[in-house]
């Protein structure tokens, strides 16, 4: 079978330069997991199109990197699981303006593990950095939304948390969590102007991606291929193909759009 992999069109160039006009020009907002990955190619696409960002994350030297390259962006260094770095982003919002954006994206994997195998700490730590700290944002930014009228948030998950994933059953279970608590964010706000989605990317070429075929040694080429082979379109997707529709979902042009949970995997939940 050839697998055609379609044209992208992809969110302004990443280039940088202030932008003064886009679809979030003067928009105020947060990122999380800005440091690498998703998070990061959402702030570079949501800065090139004008909006300005607090960018959260713990690795201090990526978070530099992106905000090298997001004009007018603040940088927080901390973990989200922890409510007093939370408590730190949330007073850069405040310097920057009305919050109307919130990407939360920092996320992590966990263990490999059949669910009664999984120590609680490590059961603890993927709950407390997926689902608390997605919480702790959302804590943190909505107060904000609503004071300012409105806005749009976009919550990552995975399509791990809309089907069940035999690999990472924590991971799983956590991500599924993220995607209620989004559409309980949609069901609680949209009355006051807030609307907020999910997206359930598959496997995309991340470093969180690769890590997890590194992590494999020799079994890697042959599990890679299986992965692969498994998806309708043969192929893992490219950042910016999550990218494109995180900041669909945050534009106005997705203003009836609320508490939905979009697979983004190439058809591998078709
Ligand atoms: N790459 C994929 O295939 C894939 C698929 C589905 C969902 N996701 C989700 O997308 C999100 C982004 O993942 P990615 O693939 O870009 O991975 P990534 O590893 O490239 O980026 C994750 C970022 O989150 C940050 N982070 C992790 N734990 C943190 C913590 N406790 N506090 C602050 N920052 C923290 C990391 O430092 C990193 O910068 C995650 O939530 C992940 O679960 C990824």
């Amino acid at each position: 079978m050839t697998h055609i992999v379609a044209a992208r069109t992809l969110p302004a160039a990443r280039d940088g330069v202030a932008a003064m006009s886009g679809r979030f020009a003067g928009r105020i907002g947060l990122v999380t997991g800005a440091a690498s990955g998703l998070g990061r190619d959402a702030a570079l696409a949501l800065a090139a199109e004008g909006a300005r960002l607090v960018l959260f994350d713990r690795d201090a030297a990526g978070l530099a990197g992106t905000q090298g390259h997001c004009a007018g962006a603040v940088a927080v260094t901390g973990d989200v699981s922890q409510a007093g770095d939370m408590d730190r982003a949330a007073a850069a919002l405040d310097t920057l303006g009305p919050v109307t954006l919130l990407v939360t994206a920092a996320g992590m994997l966990g263990p490999t593990l059949p669910l009664a195998e999984v120590a609680e700490s490590d059961w603890d730590r993927v709950f407390a950095v997926n689902v608390k700290g997605t919480w702790l944002a959302l804590k943190a930014v909505l107060p904000r939304m609503i004071a300012a009228g409105g806005g749009a948030v976009v919550t990552v998950a995975s399509g791990a948390g809309l089907v069940a994933n035999a690999v990472f059953p924590a991971y799983s279970a956590s991500k599924g969590a993220v995607v209620l608590m989004t559409r309980s964010v949609a069901a609680s706000h949209a009355v006051q102007g807030i609307r907020a989605n999910a997206v359930c990317p598959g496997q995309i070429e991340t470093p969180m991606l690769r890590g997890v075929f590194s992590a494999l040694g020799d079994r890697a080429a042959s599990v890679e291929a299986t992965f692969r082979a498994r998806n309708p379109s043969g192929r893992f997707g490219e950042v910016p193909e999550v990218t494109a529709a995180v900041l669909f979902l945050l534009s106005d042009a997705a203003s009836y759009i609320n508490g939905t949970a979009l697979p983004i995997d190439g058809g591998r939940l078709a």
